[in-house]
């Protein structure tokens, strides 16, 4: 049984939060895309966990939790959050936590490029979260750089290092910025191979016997849809394909084996970075999301920009995922606005359309409205949240053409609704 847990919007639905919920008695979960941009919640046993590399099944010691070959490490801060949890009492051993071979190291001149390639873009900028992701996958489709394979194996390290930096010096030389030296990088991953050897290893092998043993697999995108770098909004996206396939190809698992692709979105639309977002609020309304949802970034804490949800933009993610399931999220935020307006359809150079145009920006919402609610008691059943609530949540599964399978009331795991 394998399940696919990917965002709808643009990242920030509640993914952390819908992976724990889902590794519950599961065998494995692969971590599929992205690096350390990503920011996932968990809140279980009364407490709040945030997770940038780690699978978020981590806190359930009983699971096999992976980091897969599509996914780019910063060294650093997988060891800090490796530490911080073992801190919190979280076991994390070489029985329980594996790290792709294959997946690529972030080095400290992929984030000082990252910053380089911001500057240069000037008004053009995305946005990016700062953390050399770009950078990173730039190197992999250059076929450049260390992989965790080279942690192990180092006698090729320092040369793959001066390979990867060569071009990036040239750069920063150009651009005023240090030369990065191949020295200070080698240290660095020498020091942080003796730290994490012990959970790197074959990952396809354990994927393999897994899928043979019908076994139950989770795999864990990260970021969402519309930062998708085919299919997202235009370049203003992430450099890595979040979608479901994408997700399936960073674990490495074969399409036909997938049985169910759960699309993550919240009640709401949240982005942070630059880029189209027809349904921005940018009034009190706005603000008040963004306060009754606490939507401040995991990552950087950037206040998130809030808006209306958007179905034209599920409907499309719900397809191009192949979704078979919802989880719906900030059910009791959305709630709390009293009058609740959905985009369904665009004005778009004077039509009315359905679909995603290429130049998101050029669409102007239209808009239905809902009447809002206030989820008081922690209900336990569908039938007990309010009608309110229900006509909203039954009016996005018509028009998404797919079931709501459970609904988030909360950020805490008890706070989470079976449909
Ligand atoms: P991810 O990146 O998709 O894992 O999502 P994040 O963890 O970055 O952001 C989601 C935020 O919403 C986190 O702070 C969660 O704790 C919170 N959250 C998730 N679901 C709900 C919900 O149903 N209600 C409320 N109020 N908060 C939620
Ligand atoms: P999770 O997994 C929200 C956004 C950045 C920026 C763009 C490119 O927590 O949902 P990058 O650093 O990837 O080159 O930045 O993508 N972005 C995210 N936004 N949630 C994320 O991850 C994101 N990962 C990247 O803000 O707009
Ligand atoms: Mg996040």
């Amino acid at each position: 049984m394998v399940k696919v847990i990917v965002g709808m919007q643009w990242g920030d639905e509640g993914k952390g939060r819908a992976t724990h919920y889902e590794s519950k008695n599961v065998d494995l979960v692969i971590r599929a895309t992205g690096g350390n941009n990503a920011g996932h919640t968990v809140v279980a046993n009364g407490k709040k966990y945030a997770m940038h590399l780690l699978p978020s099944s981590i806190i359930r010691p009983e699971v096999v939790s992976t980091i897969g070959p599509g996914v780019v490490v910063d060294l650093e801060v997988l060891n800090s959050e490796i530490e911080e949890m073992q801190k919190a009492g979280i076991k994390i051993t070489a029985e329980n936590f594996l790290i792709s071979e294959r997946a690529y190291i972030i080095l400290p001149h992929h984030k000082q490029m990252d910053a380089a390639e911001e500057e240069l873009k000037g008004k053009n900028k995305v946005g990016t979260t700062g953390r050399g992701i770009g950078p990173t996958y730039e190197s992999k489709a250059e076929r450049v750089g260390p992989r965790m394979w080279d942690l192990v194996h180092t006698e090729h390290l320092m040369e793959k290092i001066q390979q990867s930096l060569r071009k990036a010096n040239i750069v920063f030389q150009r651009l005023g910025y240090d030369k990065i030296s191949a020295e200070s990088e080698y240290d660095k991953c020498m020091e942080y191979s003796k730290k994490l050897k012990k959970y790197i290893g074959n990952l396809q092998k354990v994927v393999n016997e897994n899928i043979r043993n019908y076994n139950s697999i989770i795999v864990e995108g990260a970021q969402g849809l519309c930062l998708d770098i085919d299919h997202g909004d235009r370049q203003m996206v992430t450099s890595s394909n979040p979608n479901a396939s994408g997700s399936v190809s960073g674990a490495g698992i074969g399409p036909t084996f997938v049985n169910e692709v759960i699309g993550v979105m919240k009640a709401y639309c949240s982005k942070v970075g630059e880029g189209a977002f027809p349904t921005e609020l940018n009034n009190v309304i706005g603000d008040r999301i963004r306060e009754l949802g606490h939507e401040y970034g995991t990552t950087t804490g950037r206040p998130r920009r809030c808006g209306w949800l958007d179905l034209v933009l599920i409907k499309n993610a719900r397809f191009l995922n192949g979704v078979t399931g919802l989880c719906l999220n900030h059910i009791d935020t959305i709630g709390r606005l009293g009058a609740i307006k959905v985009c369904t359809q665009y004005e778009y150079n004077g039509e009315t359309i359905e679909y995603v145009p290429f130049d998101l920006e050029n669409c102007k919402p239209i808009y239905q409205t809902f009447k809002g609610w206030e989820i008081t008691r922690t209900p336990k059943r569908y039938e007990d949240l309010p009608i309110n609530a229900r006509r909203y949540i039954e009016f996005i599964e018509e028009y998404a053409c797919v079931k709501v399978k459970y609904i988030g009331i909360g950020p805490a795991e008890e706070q989470t609704i079976i449909k």
